[in-house]
């Protein structure tokens, strides 16, 4: 489990690749795709251990898949065989893993069926909270009783049964929250509409209008009708810009870079880490190629450069939220101060982010000072190579990965790094490629 990264400084990242597929769009995906009323052909699938314990979640729940391209333990190409909406009782529990999506998006579907279930997942998750996702649901008449040992967290025990419609005003900008709520609404007769304090990402708005769900979007106001049929339809997955994220940051701040992503998501609650990136001065080019499942795709170039320091703005952080680690990296290293405040939702990730990140920013020379909502960094910084952790979390093992090919000097070693299966499994693959070229 606890493999090791070892990178050295690297002089500038050149080249072209694609990403693995998006892994909000895949969770999503298995769930639509199994509630469906026939068989949705998905491409691009991401075989990250989240996605594979949603749809293996959705396996024990009755619905069918094969793999058309990729392997058993790897697909990438699935066929599924939706269930028409009548999902079946588990045997057992259900695992989501490392997975906050996972658990918090089947929770909504799994509230309003005629079954019970309970969903478990790693020590991470078991200590992230689920009241926001409780706190809706008992609204609608769901029943929910948590068993771990932190109040409010998994084991979650569901109770399914009827769920009645409500309008829920959210205390945060979740797309996760409003998520279980729309996909509860999905089974609740009348009209269900979640009102976000800020826009964030919005794919499970558009997939269920590709799967012929109408919902409807009026500014931050999201309304679903219950009862509708989930018609069965073939989906291209994104690469995930999340993933490029770490590439993206690396050719920017590296002079002398040049760097192609293509089939990358760009759906625009997704992109403000480019609109950052841009206003430090980076050089970037997109190219909008084609829209699938509602989803643009298309083409990043990065020319690398100099950058400076910016303040995010309180709006883009939740279009930015997964990026923070990697964008505190850029800032260490841009000229001037980089303010990342509002961003409070970070503390209750795979781990605290900003207490990991500036933790081991701090141990490669960054200056940071510390927010209960963020940091603010003072940027010019040479980095030099440190012993770190990953604290088990992803994009902190894969944020100090960039950040030591970045380092002016020595060795950067980040421990227990197999978690970064759980967004990007072939992300050491990618670094050993930019690593030998
Ligand atoms: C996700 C939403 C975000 C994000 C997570 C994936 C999703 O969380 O951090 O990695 O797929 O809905 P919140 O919306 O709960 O902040």
């Amino acid at each position: 489990m606890s493999e090791t990264i070892q990178v050295s400084p690297l002089k500038s990242i050149t080249g072209e690749l694609a990403v693995p597929g998006d892994k909000s769009i895949s969770h999503r995906a298995a769930i639509l795709a199994g509630l469906s009323n026939g068989s949705c052909f998905v491409e691009n699938f991401l075989s990250s251990e989240d996605c594979l314990n949603t749809l293996l979640g959705m396996a024990q729940l009755g619905v069918r898949f094969e793999v058309k391209k990729g392997t058993d333990d790897l697909p990438v190409d699935l066929l599924i065989h939706g269930c028409g909406g009548e999902l079946q009782a588990p045997a057992g529990k259900l695992d989501c893993g490392n997975s906050g999506t996972g658990m918090r998006l089947l929770s909504g579907v799994l509230a309003a069926q005629k079954f019970d279930s309970t969903l478990i997942g790693d020590e991470s998750l078991s200590g992230r909270p689920m009241d926001r996702i409780i706190t809706p649901l008992a609204k609608m008449g769901a029943q929910f009783e948590t068993r771990g040992a932190k109040p409010g967290c998994a084991p979650l025990q569901i109770t399914g049964g009827e769920l009645k419609p409500i309008t829920y005003e959210m205390p945060m900008a979740s797309a996760q929250v409003k998520s279980a709520i729309l996909l509860a609404g999905l089974f609740a007769p009348g009209t269900t509409t979640v009102i976000q304090p800020a826009t964030n990402r919005d794919h499970t708005e558009r997939l269920l209008n590709s799967f012929g769900v109408n919902v409807k979007t009026e500014g931050n106001t999201i309304s679903i009708d219950g009862g509708q049929v989930v018609e069965a339809c073939d989906l291209v997955v994104p690469g995930d810009i999340s993933s490029a994220a770490f590439w993206i940051v690396a050719a920017a701040c590296a002079p002398g870079s040049h760097l192609i992503i293509n089939n990358v998501g760009l759906n625009p609650t997704r992109t403000a880490l480019l609109d950052v990136l841009i206003r430090m001065g980076a050089k970037i080019e997109v190219q909008l190629e084609y829209e699938d499942g509602g989803e643009p795709l298309g083409r990043i170039e990065i020319t690398g450069g100099k950058l400076k320091g910016t303040e995010i703005l309180e709006e883009e952080v939740p279009n930015l939220i997964d990026e923070v680690p990697i964008l505190a990296v850029a800032g260490a290293l841009a000229e001037g101060v980089m303010t990342i405040r509002n961003a409070a939702e970070l503390r209750v990730k795979e781990t605290d982010r900003i207490e990991t990140t500036i933790r081991n920013l701090r141990l490669m020379g960054g200056e940071i000072e510390e927010f209960e909502d963020g940091m603010v960094i003072t940027g010019g910084r040479n980095l030099k190579g440190a012993k770190m952790e990953s604290y088990g979390d992803h994009r902190i093992a894969m944020a100090f990965a960039i950040a030591g090919l970045l380092a002016k000097e020595g060795q950067t070693t980040i421990a227990n790094t197999a978690c970064v299966s759980t967004s990007y499994p072939t992300f050491t693959q990618h670094l050993e490629m930019f690593c030998q070229s």
